[in-house]
Order: C-alpha cells, then structure tokens, then sequence
C-alpha cells in the first residue's frame, strides 16, 4: 500500500478504535503508533506503515477470554494449549481477522502485523518489527517492569536495526521464561531462530 494510502487508513482507523477501545488501551496504541513510527524514520526508513499497524495492533485487546476463545472458533484460528490457558494471547489473530473482516483492511503486511504482534513472525518487514518493538517498550510498561530498560535504550540508537532489538527482547523474555519454567510459545522461538541466523547471515 503507498504512503498517502497508509494515511487515509490510520484517520479511518482511529475514529474506530476511539470509539471501540477502552481510554488505556487507544492512548498505549496511539503511543505505540508514534514510536513505531519513529524508530522507522530515525534509521532512514518510511514511517507511514508502521504507524498504521501500531494503531491497529491491539483492536481486540479488550475482549473477555470467552470472547476471544469463541471469535477465535468462529475464524477458524489454531488454538494452541497455552492459548487455551490465556486466551489473551489470542487477542492478536482475533484482532487480524476483525480488521479484516469488520473493518475493512486489506494490507495483508498489516493484517500479519496484528495476527503475530505477541511473538513476532519470520515474514515481517521492518516495519512490522518496529510495531513490535515499540509494543514492548511503551514507557508505560517499562515503568511496569524496569528490566525491560535496556531493550528501550537500544531502540534509541539509531544505528542499531529494529531487527536486532527484537531479537535482544525475545532473547530476554525466554531467558525469563527459563528461569521461571515456564512455557515458551512455538511463535516465539520460530521468531528467535529466524532473527538469529538473520544475524549471523549479516554478520
Ligand atoms: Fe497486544
Ligand atoms: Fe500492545
């Protein structure tokens, strides 16, 4: 999709999401919207994309767990054992699908954006990877969780890719999820394997 589409878009879109969204949830998407865009535009890339995904990412964040276990039956989504024990992790491919469906949205990079925004996904482009990486760094979460400090302190030097600061955060939460025991979704790790021999291929 063009840059002025991408536009047009994002106001068709945010009158939607003032209107559906809980207030905390359009003000993290629209904070999210911003650094997505900004971290594209600091390294020399176009912003107009990655804006659009990053106010769209979390369209059904506000769902109940029967909500998005039952849209997710409707469309025929994979349910995976951990999202049968949190549902909310369903609030992404729910999300894809109602953008899709409900309101219209047709840039198949953006509808992959928000069905994968929780794991990251092999097939994203740089601007998917900032959406995710600005999800991860709002300053409200990090306020929530100051570990993730240094994740936000990478994003800020331009020289480094949005790829590589993905990788560092999907590295610190299965380092966290190891020391926990906890369960690492398949997602994640695909992610992991991707982002990394992408590293190693670029050196
Ligand atoms: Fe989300
Ligand atoms: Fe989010």
């Amino acid at each position: 999709m063009a840059k002025l589409e991408f536009h047009g878009e994002l106001a068709r879109l945010r009158s939607i999401l003032r209107e559906i969204l809980p207030e905390p949830i359009f003000a993290h998407s629209e904070r999210v919207s911003i650094l997505a865009g900004e971290l594209m535009s600091d390294r020399g890339g176009d912003p107009a994309e990655a804006e659009f995904i990053g106010l769209v990412h979390d369209v059904a964040r506000h769902l109940t767990n029967s909500e998005w276990i039952d849209e997710a039956k409707r469309y025929g989504i994979l349910i995976h054992s951990m999202e049968t024990n949190h549902p909310v992790l369903l609030h992404g491919p729910v999300g894809a699908r109602h953008l899709k469906w409900k309101y219209s949205v047709a840039s198949k990079q953006a509808l992959d954006g928000v069905y994968y925004h929780t794991f990251g996904y092999p097939t994203y482009n740089d601007a998917c990877w900032a959406m995710f990486v600005a999800d991860k760094i709002d300053p409200e979460k990090i306020k929530r969780n100051r570990n993730l400090r240094p994740i936000a302190e990478m994003a800020a030097d331009r020289n480094i890719p949005v790829t590589d600061i993905a990788l560092a955060y999907i590295e610190f939460r299965v380092a966290e999820a190891d020391r926990e025991g906890l369960e690492v979704h398949p997602l994640l790790l695909a992610a992991r394997s991707f982002l990394s021999s992408k590293h190693v291929q670029l050196g």
